[in-house]
């Protein structure tokens, strides 16, 4: 039997399909295909080891492609390891003091997104050096340098690629050494500390000027991490003298130190929740606020 009322609306209902199939459908679909393939691109400085190590490592594993950075990609034995671990790892050499070499990282990643740019890269130095009457002004030039100079060196040269990311974010990580609310006796790591406060006040600035872009500028201070090993050294084994203060807290258990895969766990967490009406903002990893 032919029902006049379903001819007349089948070509309207298959008009309707052919439209939303056409333009709704296909489109809809094509969107959740981008967002579940886009890989996103995170550059990291100073990743042959440490915190930097770390990062690379967790950002890999979460299917991103890394653009794992160090001063000696050829001597970074545990990049290396994991860069035949991870295909979407790639290792690239930039000392963030060498303006050739991060023009020449710029113009090979030229118009490719980044979707964070982590600058974590960092010149501790010896804490001797850093006491008054015994500060190392070398030392304390080059602290600037890699510390403080380093990070602007490297976002003024990637801005684009953050830029095309949609925009991407920029984290940089301070350090409670360089915060004046945190400042205790004993009067140490002179020059560190100035530089990391030097830093955190740049990235402030730098929130400022890019906000109208929706960039986001995160700082954050990845609590007191233990790269070294400290925490597994044995009663019978030689400490390293910078760190022979240190040890003998925490083996009084009045310092706790972070493993490094849970500081930089709880960090991605933060960085990922991190928007536009935070950025700037001083954070510690677990997301609490940090005095400036
Ligand atoms: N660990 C902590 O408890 C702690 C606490 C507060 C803040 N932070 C901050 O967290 C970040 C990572 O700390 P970390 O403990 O992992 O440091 P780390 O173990 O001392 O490693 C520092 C990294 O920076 C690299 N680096 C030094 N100078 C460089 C340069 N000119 N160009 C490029 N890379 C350079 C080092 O490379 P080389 O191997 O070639 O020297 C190394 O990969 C730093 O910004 C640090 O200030 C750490």
């Amino acid at each position: 039997m032919h029902d006049r009322r379903t001819d007349g609306l089948t070509p309207w209902l298959a008009w309707l399909c052919a439209l939303a199939a056409l333009s709704l459908g296909p489109v809809a679909a094509v969107h959740a295909e981008e967002s579940a393939t886009v890989q996103r691109t995170a550059l990291i400085t100073g990743s042959n080891r440490g915190i930097g190590l770390e990062f690379a490592r967790q950002y890999a594993a979460a299917g991103w492609r890394v653009i794992a950075t160090s001063r000696n990609p050829s001597r970074a034995d545990e990049l290396q390891a994991l860069s035949r671990q991870y295909d979407n790892l790639e290792l690239a050499k930039l000392d963030v003091t060498n303006v050739d070499e991060i023009r020449n990282l710029a113009k090979l990643l030229k118009d490719q997104p980044i979707h964070l740019l982590l600058n974590n890269a960092a010149l501790l130095g010896s804490r001797d050096a850093q006491f008054f009457g015994k500060q190392d002004y070398e030392l304390a030039v080059m602290q600037y340098e890699v510390n403080t100079l380093g990070p602007m060196r490297v976002i003024e040269a990637f801005i684009d690629n953050v830029r095309a990311a949609g925009p991407g974010k920029i984290v940089t990580l301070g350090s409670a050494a360089g915060s004046n609310g945190y400042l205790r006796p004993p009067a140490d790591f002179y020059s560190y500390r100035a530089s990391k406060a030097a830093t955190h006040f740049l990235m402030h600035n730098l929130s400022m000027d890019l906000a109208s872009e929706g960039i986001v500028v995160g700082l954050i201070n990845p609590g007191l991490v233990d790269t070294r090993g400290l925490a597994d050294i044995g009663p019978d084994d030689p400490v390293p003298d910078d760190f022979a203060q240190i040890v003998k807290l925490i083996r009084a258990g009045v310092i706790e130190l972070t493993r490094p895969e849970d500081s930089v766990a709880a960090m991605i967490e933060l960085i990922d929740s991190l928007t536009i009406e935070n950025s700037g903002d001083f954070l510690n990893f677990d997301g609490n606020p940090m005095p400036w």
